[in-house]
């Protein structure tokens, strides 16, 4: 039997049923349907549309319909078409008449809205959690790095050499962002639709605002019509993971490139690592591989919802429940994603001599022979094509680079030595930047982000 039985002569068709229903997919949902019941129930009796009794009878059937769907006995009807639809029939057969009161004063609209809601505020959580343990591996393997450092690039090329710890420290200042932006929308999306009905409110006396406060929400809607068509908080989800998963892309790309032989700058683990059917000695990185790939998915994803709710009216459309499938297999995939990763970087080996020696080449400090003549007051300008004509000519092959540095006029022996191996990287003392001494810093503001971060995702930070 549908819920809209009453209005219809005959039953739905089969092709209808197949095309419409969203229980295979929705059954996530389950126990924040039956949260949001719950204090749907309890307002109820407050404004007394229940009496105690009956109000006692609807959670008693709540509380068994939702052992039923832990422990696998609950039993599917033919009409259940969506999970909350499910519930409410299974807590109508448990308790007859109060059952049938469950509904009083609610449409599946702000049901819907209510459970996702609860559902997103958690699963920001996790997510979140999971992204912080990713930086803590982060941090642990920068820390071991100790003063090892490796070629820093732009364009894939050799620029100039960088602390490991420097350069593995970037990627979790970024993931900082990801949990600040996971935590910002958490806040946001903390509001309650419940009591805005199909789409108007009621001429019930509900309390939508104690049952805001009964199921955790910072608020309750300012308006119906927009409390049911409102998936703002969706899209913001699926674009938090889609930036995510692009990050975590970048890294994926790194670990391609560092556990290449062209590369060598990382040996994977056996356990975070394939084979090849056939070619005996491959070792693949396919983890790093699909942390790229994922970053497709999941910016299709959001892609797709954003399609999706441009141009509906207001207010509720049966468009809207497509917005759930692509977010359970963003927070799936990121899930997953983060946990493979984050074994991976937790168990490769840096091999910090090869990162060396691709890092020592004299040209990587050439900045640093003009910033030797800027010190003595050269024009930075003119200090930069002095140091760049001796770049040319040793390329050239008229003589090694350092012996050209050793007897320029200007630069001479000491200038020559900032050209050992080393010596570049330290010599990177500004706040934020390569070098020990602000890396030793940088890593302290990490770790203090780390411990606030891990509170504010508890919820008291
Ligand atoms: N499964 C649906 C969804 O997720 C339930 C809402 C259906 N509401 C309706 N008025 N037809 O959106």
């Amino acid at each position: 039997m549908t819920l809209w039985h009453g209005r219809f002569g005959d039953g739905p068709a089969a092709e209808l049923l197949a095309y419409t229903v969203s229980l295979p997919f929705d059954r996530r949902l389950a126990g924040d349907d039956i949260d949001g019941s719950r204090a749907h129930v309890r307002g109820l009796a407050r404004v007394g549309l229940l009496t105690a009794e009956e109000a006692a009878a609807v959670l008693d059937a709540l509380d068994r319909t939702a052992a039923e769907l832990t422990d696998g006995t609950f039993e599917l009807a033919e009409g259940d078409e969506d999970i909350h639809t499910a519930i409410e029939r299974r807590v109508t057969e448990l308790a007859g008449d109060a059952g049938a009161k469950l509904h009083t004063g609610r449409s599946r609209n702000d049901q819907v809205a209510t459970a996702l809601r609860l559902y997103c505020k958690r699963e920001l959580g996790r997510v979140a959690e999971r992204v912080l343990d990713l930086q803590a591996v982060l941090v642990d393997r920068a820390v071991e790095a100790g003063d090892a450092y490796l070629p820093g690039y732009t364009h894939l090329q050799r620029a100039q050499p960088v602390l490991v710890a420097h350069h593995l420290l970037a990627h979790a200042w970024t993931l900082a962002r990801d949990v600040d932006r996971l935590l910002a929308t958490r806040t946001r999306l903390d509001v309650s639709p419940l009591g805005a009905g199909a789409l108007a409110g009621s001429s019930l006396p509900l309390d939508p605002d104690g049952v805001a406060a009964d199921l955790g929400f910072a608020a309750r809607f300012e308006n119906s019509l927009d409390a049911v068509s409102d998936r703002d908080f969706v899209a913001e989800v699926l674009f938090n993971l889609a930036l995510l998963a692009v990050h975590l892309s970048r890294v994926g790309e790194e670990l391609v490139l560092w556990s290449s032989d062209e590369f060598g700058f990382v040996r994977l683990d056996d356990a975070y690592a394939t084979g090849s059917s056939m070619l005996p000695q491959k070792k693949n990185p396919d983890i790093a591989e699909l942390a790229r790939a994922k970053a497709g998915r999941l910016i299709g994803q959001l892609t797709g919802l954003l399609a999706t709710l441009k141009g509906l009216p207001l207010a509720y459309n049966r468009d809207l429940q497509e917005d759930k499938e692509p977010l359970f297999d963003a927070l799936d995939q990121t899930v997953l994603g983060l946990g493979a990763l984050t074994g991976m970087v937790a168990t490769l080996r840096l091999d910090t001599a090869r990162m060396a020696a691709a890092a020592d080449s004299p040209y990587a400090a050439a900045v640093d022979l003009a910033e030797f003549l800027v010190v003595a007051g050269v024009p930075f300008r003119r200090a930069h094509a002095v140091v760049g004509e001796l770049v040319r000519r040793a390329l050239d092959g008229e003589a090694a680079f350092a012996d050209l540095v050793r007897a320029h006029p200007d630069l001479g022996a000491e200038a020559a030595a900032l050209l050992e191996p080393g010596v570049a990287v330290r010599r990177r003392t500004t706040p934020g930047g390569a070098g020990p001494a602000p890396v030793a810093a940088q890593l302290d503001r990490m770790r203090t982000r780390l411990a606030q971060d891990r509170a504010r995702v508890a919820g008291d930070g």
